[in-house]
């Protein structure tokens, strides 16, 4: 018998990836860039025994009080049982496991959980089946994560600022760490809108992205786009990477908003709250928002906006909570277990 538990870093982009160059290996069309997030989080506790006679996996998220357990046949649970079996036929090992997971922030609304969840599952699941080198090697690590079905969770193996390269092979698409999360005090305000779940999920979304007029025009602009938020990262310069995230993000949504089937994730609260870190900035007030497939909204700021910043946003009318986060550390094995 042996019991794991490990803590990983759910993510936001700065640079994001809409639609995949293959479906199955879940290769991103494009390289993106993210920060790691240090208060949305999921930590995953397994146990490895001969008395399981099947994989049992229970998940909670967000203030519930209740694990809802996950049941083989249905098909979004699906790659986390086939994640188990890939990592279990990897060892030899034939001993199943039980598997507990909790959220810090509500799942499948903006915050990738499936980001931090895939990668603790991964992570845990390579320690518990004696694959170490493969949780210490993180390259390795971020292309086993990303075979779970996501390519944003590829990224939450490391803590700051993280890297996805996008690839034609399993081999070339994996994360690298740009920076630390010593390196700039950035932070990320998750304004949450609206916490239930999203009615039409990324994988499914990344699908149709073909069908918008506008993704290639969005491919072209990627391309410097990508170079200019590195310099931006690298001379610490907030309203440069500022208006590059808004303007990633708002190309991103216009692909989703006209595929078809059309994707539109704002609610009004959405535009309420980019309406007011544009306003805010005209008072010297230094916000700037990014939204994910879902309707919460992140605003970007750095220590020295924060403050300012809180006040403002506490009184908009449609922000129900909000999550202070710092960059995020790596991927870290914890001795608080869940059972
Ligand atoms: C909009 O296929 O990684 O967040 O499982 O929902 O995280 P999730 O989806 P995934 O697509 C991510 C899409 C995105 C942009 C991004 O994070 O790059």
């Amino acid at each position: 018998m042996k019991k794991i538990s490990v803590i990983a870093p759910s993510n936001i982009a700065f640079i994001k990836f809409w639609g995949r160059r293959d479906d199955k290996l879940c290769l991103p069309m494009n390289s993106s860039i993210s920060m790691s997030l240090n208060n949305c989080f999921t930590i995953t506790t397994i146990e490895r025994s001969k008395k399981y006679t099947e994989d049992i996996v229970e998940i909670r998220s967000y203030k519930e009080e209740k694990y809802k357990k996950l049941v083989v046949s249905d098909i979004k649970d699906q790659n986390i049982f086939d994640q188990i079996e890939r990592i279990r036929k990897l060892s030899g090992i034939k001993e199943k496991v039980y598997i507990r997971s909790q959220n810090s922030f509500p799942a499948n609304s903006g915050i990738a959980s499936s980001a931090s969840g895939f990668s603790a599952l991964t992570s845990a699941l390579l320690l518990v089946y004696k694959q170490e080198h493969l949780f210490n090697n993180k390259k390795e690590l971020s292309k086993l994560v990303r075979l779970c079905g996501s390519g944003s969770a590829a990224r939450s193996v490391y803590g700051g600022i993280v890297e996805l390269k996008t690839g034609r092979t399993h081999d070339e698409s994996y994360a690298v760490q740009l920076y630390n999360s010593e390196y700039w005090d950035l932070v990320d305000i998750v304004c949450i809108i609206d916490s239930s779940s999203k009615k039409v999920s990324s994988s499914k979304g990344h699908l149709k992205s073909h069908s918008s007029e506008f993704e290639k025009a969005r491919q072209v602009g990627l391309r410097n786009r990508l170079k200019q938020i590195k310099q931006a990262i690298k001379n610490k310069e907030l309203e440069r990477l500022g208006e590059l995230i808004e303007a990633d993000a708002l190309s991103m949504h216009a692909v989703m908003m006209t595929q078809t089937p059309s994707l539109l994730y704002w609610e009004p609260g959405t535009i309420s709250v980019m309406k007011q870190v544009i306003d805010l900035r005209g008072k010297d007030i230094l916000g700037y928002f990014t939204i994910d497939a879902g309707a919460n909204v992140h605003v970007i700021t750095d220590s020295k906006n924060l403050e300012k910043l809180l006040p403002y946003l506490k009184k908009n009318e449609y922000v129900k909570d909000m999550i202070v986060n710092r960059p995020g550390k790596d991927v870290y094995i914890t001795s608080e277990h869940l059972f």
